[in-house]
């Protein structure tokens, strides 16, 4: 689905590490823009997208090395504007006749840039309060800018750190504005969006509106099958189908028996009771656990309720009889195409755990309505939607559940015990109003059992770990800093309120080298 109503922006990719936050910088400036690798970019692409600017994203090549990626000639020949950002500006000043050499040493970090001519639109708001830190990120640099370019802006080993020809509404420059360590960059962004004629109207409540058309001429008078997990996604994605097509909807919940304490209850209390969508409740926890018995292996875990969880699906998707549609709640950061040096475009989809491969077995075609938003737009759309803030700010869960907290052999006894420290944790977490601060936090019950003494006599239980991290986008993740008295506290509570746990730690380990879930 793409948005045809407003003006869009087009950020050719060439492999960067931050393209991603080009994206958000326009779109928390309401900005519709989408990004594509640039071998994708042929001239039919770019007739058919019809941007109204286009920026040159950074990248990992070197424009002096052989068969080193450049842009498509028609994007200088458009008539819009033209962004190029650290490698992007490098291949402009390349392709329009400038010189480009090996820098002596990279450049990596922060950086102050002057202004040599502030009086450029592009740099609105810059240089009011005298140089400003940028953050730059290269190796190669331009030596020599081609004509019709002059330099605005330098920093002491970027020469050319500012670079425009205002004729032609060509703008490059050699830092990365997106950065969070470039603290103006967003102006800079909303500088060169004014001047290309954005009117900064994607809006979350303008995107729901158009969403809802989309989805009534997709899918007509059919039925839609959705699966809803207790996730934010799959929430925010069914309240909008119903919104659009009201009972022609039927929502799936699988109660797999590896969910939080309560999780069952309120996404039935929610979606049955509160938006009286149809849904279908499956208790199949027997089903699941008796299938988990004495499986300890990481990857036969997964591979196990992955597996069922298809065939339940299915069954369940099927009583609702003659759906012809299964929604899911992708979201922007899954569909993007990741850049390669190394042949074509390496296509980087991943489908939700829980229901890849199920459109195809079932024969059913995807709706998709998140397709075009990052995590956070996932949630203002859910607000704009009216669902309670409780609900939208959840932490994520993974698909398969708590039996990736409980490492080693799944026994209902383990989980039962997990289920109840795990509630004791966030209950503390949300009582010293950290909820919010953190990304994800959750217990481990380890395969573990130590000696304790409560009271008078000795315990032989298991032990726990807790797991709470900062993250942006699950990537890369700290461990979060709770104070000694924080946990000092939550360790008690967990011994006192928890029958079967009898010793607590916390695990400090970053991702990497540690990943967020313990299996
Ligand atoms: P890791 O453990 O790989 O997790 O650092 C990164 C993020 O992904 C979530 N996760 C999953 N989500 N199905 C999911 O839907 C899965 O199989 C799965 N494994 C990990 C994890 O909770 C964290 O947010």
């Amino acid at each position: 689905m793409t948005s045809d109503i407003h003006d869009r922006l087009l950020i050719v990719d060439f492999g960067s590490q931050v393209t991603q936050l080009i994206a958000r910088r326009l779109r928390e400036a309401s900005i519709y823009c989408e990004i594509h690798p640039f071998q994708n970019v042929t001239d039919g692409f770019l007739n058919d997208f019809d941007p109204k600017a286009v920026i040159l994203s950074g990248g990992p090549a070197s424009v002096l090395d052989e068969g080193s990626p450049r842009a498509p000639k028609a994007v200088f020949t458009l008539g819009v504007p033209v962004l190029g950002i650290c490698y992007g500006q490098q291949i402009m000043m390349d392709q329009l006749g400038g010189k480009v050499e090996a820098g002596l040493e990279r450049e990596f970090g922060r950086a102050f840039v002057t202004a040599s001519d502030a009086s450029l639109p592009l740099l609105d708001g810059w240089f009011e309060t005298g140089d400003e830190q940028v953050w730059m990120s290269h190796g190669d640099r331009v030596t020599q800018l081609a004509p019709g370019f002059e330099v605005y802006g330098t920093s002491p080993n970027a020469p050319y750190a500012i670079t425009a020809d205002p004729a032609r509404n060509f703008y490059a420059v050699q830092f990365h504005p997106e950065v969070h360590h470039t603290p103006n960059g967003a102006r800079l962004y909303r500088n060169f969006t004014d001047m290309a004629g954005f009117k900064g109207d994607w809006t979350m409540g303008a995107y729901k509106d158009e969403a809802i058309r989309k989805i009534r001429e997709q899918v007509g008078d059919e039925k839609v099958i959705c699966g809803l997990s207790g996730g934010v996604d799959s929430s925010v994605a069914a309240v909008l189908i119903h919104e659009a097509i009201g009972d022609q909807l039927t929502c799936v919940f699988v109660d797999t028996g590896l969910m939080r304490m309560s999780e069952a209850d309120e996404v039935v209390g929610m979606f049955r009771d509160t938006y009286n969508i149809p849904l279908i409740h499956a208790d199949e926890s027997d089903l699941f656990l008796d299938a988990l018995a004495g499986v300890s292996d990481p990857e036969v875990k997964r591979k196990t309720i992955g597996k069922l969880f298809i065939d339940v699906f299915e069954k369940h998707a099927k009583s609702v009889g003659g759906a012809r549609f299964l929604a899911q709640g992708t979201l922007y950061p899954d569909v993007i195409e990741s850049v390669s040096f190394s042949g074509g475009p390496s296509v980087t989809i991943k489908s939700h755990h829980n229901v890849g491969g199920l459109p195809e077995r079932m024969d059913m075609a995807l709706v998709e309505p998140l397709r075009e938003l990052f995590k956070d737009e996932v949630r203002a759309l859910g607000r704009e939607l009216g669902l309670p803030d409780s609900f939208v700010g959840r932490h994520p869960f993974p698909g398969p559940g708590l039996a990736i907290r409980c490492p080693g052999e799944i026994t209902r006894e383990k989980i039962e015990i997990l289920r109840k420290a795990d509630a004791v944790y966030l209950d503390q977490i949300r009582r010293h109003g950290l909820y919010d601060e953190i990304w994800q936090a959750f217990v481990a019950i380890l395969p573990v059992r130590t000696v304790g003494v409560m009271g008078d006599g000795r315990t032989y239980d298991f032990a726990c770990a807790l797991r709470a991290v900062t993250s942006v986008d699950g990537m890369t993740a700290d461990y979060y800093p709770f104070t000694h008295e924080f946990l000092g506290e939550t360790a008690t509570r967990i011994i006192n309120e928890v029958n079967g746990i009898n010793r607590v730690t916390y695990d400090i380990t970053s991702k990497p080298p540690g990943t967020i879930e313990w299996e």
